[in-house]
This record gives structure tokens, C-alpha cells and sequence, in this order.
């Protein structure tokens, strides 16, 4: 029997899933901007593949709102991305501040400082990470989460092992991971930056609420031992969602139907 998450959602494909799960960031975006300011949480954001379609979905559905409302969102935005790569200018091309500019702040005309991201070209990476945990926690730590899912099972940067309270920190990255996020360097897993600044499990299980996005195939594997771990182990980064007591998973057939499958076959055994 599956054990987590509280909330499933699955879809056919990587399009719907995305749809809907914007629908539901368009909707809390419109209850943010109508809390008291004292309750406003900022939004944590993602990076990767997966991401992309999401935020490419969640502007379609932004840029659909009235001039005022978009003024007012634009007024009060307010995110805290998870990572970034360390030894990177702001304005490379492969930084997730790039990302961030191109697939959401550019497109929906938000100003680029309401978008806050680790600094990956401080010369002191630790004191960065320091500051950047301080910053966030001054806004009242992350509401709404957004995660995506390594091929290790990494959530943010967060290598295995890693443990439940490792707050914002910088981390060397696994090999596995350079490899699995060289296509932004040109395919050489060498170009990609040996470390990176990540939020800790932390920080990101302090949060009201997460929605951890996994799509294609290459993430069924990894999914289905996260579906199928009896309880959170270090080695997992993800499975520490166990723990948290609002974690909606949002999958694609690709990703989730053989996890489901097995799931089917074990009820039948147990029965
Ligand atoms: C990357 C990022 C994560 C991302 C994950 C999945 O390394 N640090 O924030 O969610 O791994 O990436 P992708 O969506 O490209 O598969």
C-alpha cells in the first residue's frame, strides 16, 4: 500500500498535470494577494525540465487577469528559489537565476528583486547560504512549496545522504546529479559547477504546504522507492516528506503508473 503522499494527484501526461496543478497556484496567488500582509508567506520555487511547462502554464493563466490584478501581483511578489550553482554570475546563462528570469520574471513583468535566489557568485559560499536562510526566514519562511525530483531522489540540491534538520547550505554535487543537469552546459557533466547553495530539508519541510512535480519516465524508478519506503531514510533526500503533513505529489502515467501497478499486485498479495 502506498504510504505518502496525503494527496495523489496523477494525470495522463506532463501537460495536464502541469494545468492543473497551475490552476491551483492561480488560485492560491489570488487568496495571497487578499491576506493580511502578516500572513503572506512567500512562495518556494523550483528549477529543472520539469518546472518548465508549470511555469509556462501558471503565466498563460496570470497574463489572463486584469491590469489592476497584475499590478497588485507584481507589487507584492514575493519567492524564494531552492538552489543555485556556485561560481556562477547572476546574468550566465545557466544559472537558475536565468531560469528564473526567462521562464517567470520576464513574461509575467514581476521585478527581478522580488524573486529571491541564493548568490552563486559570493566569493564566500557559506556566509551566503547563512544569509540567504536569514533572508527567508525574515519573510516568514516558505507557505506554498514547489520541488521537483533528482533521478538520486535529491529534492532541491539536497545530496543523499542528507538529513532532516541540514538547514541552507552549500553542498558538493554528486556526480549522478552534474550528469543528470549537464544539458544546460553544453551536455559535459565536467562544466557543470562542482557545488551549489540549496535550502535544507529544513527549511523546505517548514513549509504549510509542498507539491513535489514528478513527470517522465526517467523519474519511475526513483519513484517508485520513494513510494515504497517504509519510512524517510537519509539516503532518500525526498522521503523526508514523510514527515511533513501537507505534501501533494503530482505525477504523469510515465512516472507513476508502474509504482501504481506494483502497488495493485501487492494489495492482491496481501489479500
Ligand atoms: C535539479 C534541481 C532541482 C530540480 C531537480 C529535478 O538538480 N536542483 O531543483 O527540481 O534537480 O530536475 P529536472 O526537473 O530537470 O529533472
Amino acid at each position: 500500500m502506498l504510504r505518502f503522499p496525503r494527496q495523489l494527484q496523477r494525470y495522463d501526461s506532463a501537460a495536464d498535470c502541469c494545468e492543473r496543478l497551475a490552476e491551483r497556484l492561480e488560485n492560491h496567488l489570488r487568496q495571497w494577494l487578499l491576506m493580511p500582509l502578516a500572513l503572506r508567506r512567500p512562495l518556494g520555487l523550483a528549477t529543472g525540465r520539469t518546472m518548465e511547462p508549470l511555469y509556462a502554464a501558471l503565466v498563460r493563466r496570470l497574463m489572463l487577469w486584469s491590469a489592476q490584478d497584475l499590478v497588485e501581483l507584481r507589487r507584492r511578489w514575493c519567492s524564494f528559489n531552492l538552489d543555485e550553482y556556485l561560481g556562477v554570475q547572476a546574468g550566465d546563462q545557466c544559472s537558475y537565476s536565468t531560469y528564473m528570469s526567462r521562464h517567470l520574471a520576464e513574461p509575467l513583468q514581476l521585478r527581478p528583486e522580488t524573486l529571491h535566489l541564493p548568490n552563486g557568485s559570493a566569493p564566500d559560499g557559506d556566509a551566503a547560504a547563512q544569509s540567504y536562510a536569514a533572508a527567508l526566514d525574515a519573510c516568514g519562511g516558505v507557505g506554498v512549496q514547489l520541488l521537483g525530483l533528482g533521478t538520486n531522489g535529491h529534492v532541491g540540491f539536497n545530496e543523499p545522504p542528507t538529513a532532516a534538520d541540514q538547514a541552507c547550505h552549500v553542498v558538493d554535487l554528486s556526480e549522478a546529479t552534474r550528469r543528470q543537469n549537464s544539458g544546460l552546459f553544453g551536455g559535459d557533466p565536467a562544466a557543470v559547477p562542482s557545488q551549489a547553495i540549496t535550502l535544507g530539508l529544513q527549511e523546505i519541510l517548514a513549509a504549510d504546504e509542498i507539491h513535489l512535480v514528478v513527470t517522465g519516465a526517467a523519474k519511475a524508478d526513483i519513484l517508485k522507492r520513494l513510494l515504497t519506503l517504509p519510512a524517510p531514510q537519509p539516503g532518500l533526500p525526498a522521503s523526508w516528506l514523510l514527515n511533513h503533513p501537507c505534501v501533494w505529489l503530482w505525477a504523469d502515467a510515465d512516472a507513476i503508473d508502474r509504482s501504481l501497478a506494483s502497488d495493485t499486485a501487492e494489495d492482491r498479495n496481501e489479500h
